[in-house]
């Protein structure tokens, strides 16, 4: 598969496993799935409460002889209630005795929010701290000793606009190597993947195939639904494959990563396949229409009443 590469020539595969959703007493057998049949890059955060399981699943794959360590890429990411520079190594550590892991190959701070110590979500806008009081430069400093203790090989930032990245990159003793954002044809985000690409840091695609599982209350009546748009459907029989095959082979002809969920055994293997899949200047520029710069994920969930944060300066736009 063809894969990203990172400093020290490390390389990353680009389609990954993601692991938001994947439920507890289900993704045991789906990660050990995903490993046996050649998934070798797996997305992981501790908000998705499951990372214990996730970590026996690797490890189970290890002991069994069918994968090493080396041979894994392994992305977490650090919550938001843990910004504060002395929050993170403890936060790593946690992640890693969580995953039974030596070092993660990427962590990401997952969102430019900062809430109090021990939220998962805010209720209220004082469980939200503001960024002028929290500066993301602050947390990345901590990051970037993250990787001088051998505890993450690589850093990046997850759901970052390119102002935000910016102001990263003009402080960096180590440079943010990757920003893991949503990203499908109906929100294309060329201008941040331009950015990205440009500063020579790799844009991983989050809910490429539209998050269908989503909880109900994050859905709107009516929304577009990626799996089922018509240019996309006539795409896949066109090439005799999947519609999901199709929006993932799209990402990777692009040079984006991907992490498509999913605790099938069956859509794991056809997931796995779209990376083969050759698509040509014109379905590029079909799917390349589509874009309407729409999010399944809008961020409302740290605009409530009252918070320091709104939609634009979350997302800078
Ligand atoms: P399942 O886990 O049952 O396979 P995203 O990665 O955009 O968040 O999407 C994940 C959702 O898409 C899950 O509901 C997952 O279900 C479903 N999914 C994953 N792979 C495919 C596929 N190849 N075809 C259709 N749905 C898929």
């Amino acid at each position: 598969m063809k894969t990203a590469e990172f400093r020290h020539n490390a390389h990353c595969p680009v389609l990954g496993l993601g692991t938001f959703k994947a439920e507890p007493g289900v993704v045991y057998n789906a990660i050990k799935d995903a490993i046996k049949i050649g998934y070798r890059h797996i997305d992981c955060a501790p908000v998705y409460g499951n990372q214990r399981e996730v970590g026996q699943a690797i490890q189970e794959s290890i002991r069994e002889g069918v994968v090493t360590r080396e041979q894994l890429w392994i992305t977490s990411k650090l919550w938001n209630d843990s910004h504060a520079p002395h929050d993170v190594e403890p936060s790593i550590v946690e992640t890693l005795d969580e995953l039974n892991l030596d070092y993660l190959d990427l962590y990401l701070i997952h969102w430019p929010v900062a809430v109090r110590k021990g939220l998962f979500l805010p209720e209220s806008a004082s469980d939200l701290i503001p960024l002028s009081e929290m500066p993301l430069t602050d947390t990345w400093f901590a990051m970037e000793k993250l990787v001088d203790k051998g505890l993450a090989r690589h850093i990046g930032v997850s759901n970052f606009s390119a102002a935000k990245v910016a102001e990263l990159l003009n402080v960096a003793r180590i440079k943010p190597e990757a920003n893991q954002i949503e990203l499908h044809p109906y929100l294309q985000q060329r201008q941040l993947v331009r950015f990205c690409q440009m500063n020579r840091i790799h844009v991983t695609a989050y809910s490429p195939l539209g998050s269908p599982d989503r909880p109900a209350r994050l859905k709107e009546k009516d929304e577009p639904t990626l799996l089922n748009e018509p240019t996309i459907c006539q795409l896949a029989e066109q090439h005799d494959v999947t519609p999901a095959q199709i929006l993932l082979s799209w990402a990777i002809h692009q040079d984006i990563m991907v992490i498509p969920k999913s605790t099938s055994a069956k859509r794991l293997q056809e997931n796995l396949a779209a990376a083969d899949i050759q698509l040509n200047q014109e379905d590029l520029a079909h799917i390349e229409q589509l874009d309407k710069h729409r999010r399944y994920y809008s961020g409302s969930a740290w605009t409530i009443n009252g918070s320091a944060y709104t939609l634009k300066t979350l997302w800078d736009e």
